[in-house]
């Protein structure tokens, strides 16, 4: 396993990769590397040899009191984990190489980017779309693994793909929890043990919804109630959003007949959580 720190060095691999007819899978991360990030490891394995992962914590997607200096950095053992895995390349650029001084050009998906997580953190998704459209460029996978961890996250990016005609495929590989439920997170690590307990709801509250609808319920505005009940069972969450949308324009919807994202993100203590869960057309 190679581990690439400049951008030059990772075009030259990607080429004489493609060169070869070899397919390259990218998984962009931030590290802090839990099951849930190996777990879009391996499916992108499932598909090719030559899987590149991004370990970058991106400040461009960071707001000003956010937690970008306490963002856990754990290099080493992610590079232990992945070496495990069969992963080709590691690419670990330093900020100063992905934003060198005078860098002023972003990619800004208009109108999803101002929605849920974008609402509460502007600014969040501008820089998310932009670190991973350089990635794509840097990179040139055939296809990228991203997490339905983050549904939002998913929506700015299928959009941007789709808008600006990137020429690869986007997978989306479903939420790893831990037993008890709580979706695995490298924020969870800020968790005391009185909040991780808290942060629980979250999962509680989709499950009331996901129960209801497979009893037939397709009122969103029905299931939304049910699910803030849940919310309100704990008066630790300080509660950002909980909606029943559409998955592909954020947009509230009022039956869920066609599908719908239920996604919730809340705090507990000083750490923001999110979760969400996709129910299925019927
Ligand atoms: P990060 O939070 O490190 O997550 C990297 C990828 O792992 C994302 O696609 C995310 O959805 C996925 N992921 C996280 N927790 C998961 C879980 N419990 N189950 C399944 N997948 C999970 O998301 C980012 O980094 C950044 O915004 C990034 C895309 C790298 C751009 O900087």
């Amino acid at each position: 396993m190679r581990i690439i720190r400049e951008i030059r060095e990772m075009q030259a691999a990607s080429r004489a990769a493609r060169v070869q007819g070899v397919g390259i899978g990218l998984v962009p991360t931030m590290g802090a590397l839990h099951k849930g990030h190996l777990s879009l490891v391996r499916r992108a394995r499932d598909e090719v040899n030559f899987v590149v992962v991004s370990i970058f914590v991106n400040p461009l997607q960071f707001g000003p009191t956010e937690d970008f200096n306490q963002y856990p950095r754990t290099l080493e053992a992610d590079c232990a984990r992945l070496e495990g895995e069969g992963v080709e390349i590691v690419f670990a650029p330093s900020a100063a190489e992905m934003y060198p001084a005078g860098a002023t050009t972003v990619v800004h998906v208009e109108g999803l980017s101002d929605k849920l997580d974008g609402r509460s953190r502007p600014g969040h998704f501008r820089g998310v779309s932009t670190v991973v459209a350089k990635l794509f460029h840097i990179v040139q996978p055939d296809f990228a693994v991203f997490g339905q961890k983050d549904a939002a996250q998913v929506a700015v990016l299928r959009r941007m793909v789709r808008d600006l005609n990137m020429d690869m495929e986007l997978i989306v590989a479903p939420i790893v929890r831990e037993a008890d439920g709580l979706a695995l997170s490298s924020r969870n690590v800020y968790l005391t043990p009185d909040e991780r307990r808290q942060a629980l709801v979250l999962h509680r509250a989709l499950l009331a919804v996901e129960i209801a609808a497979s009893f037939g319920e397709n009122c969103a505005e029905k299931l939304r109630a049910m699910g803030l009940a849940v919310l309100a069972s704990e008066p630790a969450a300080k509660l950002d959003y909980f909606e029943i949308i559409d998955p592909d324009t954020l947009e509230p919807i009022e039956d869920i007949t066609q599908g719908a994202l239920v996604a919730v993100a809340a705090s507990f203590g000083a750490t923001r959580l999110i979760d969400n869960l996709l129910l299925p057309a019927r």
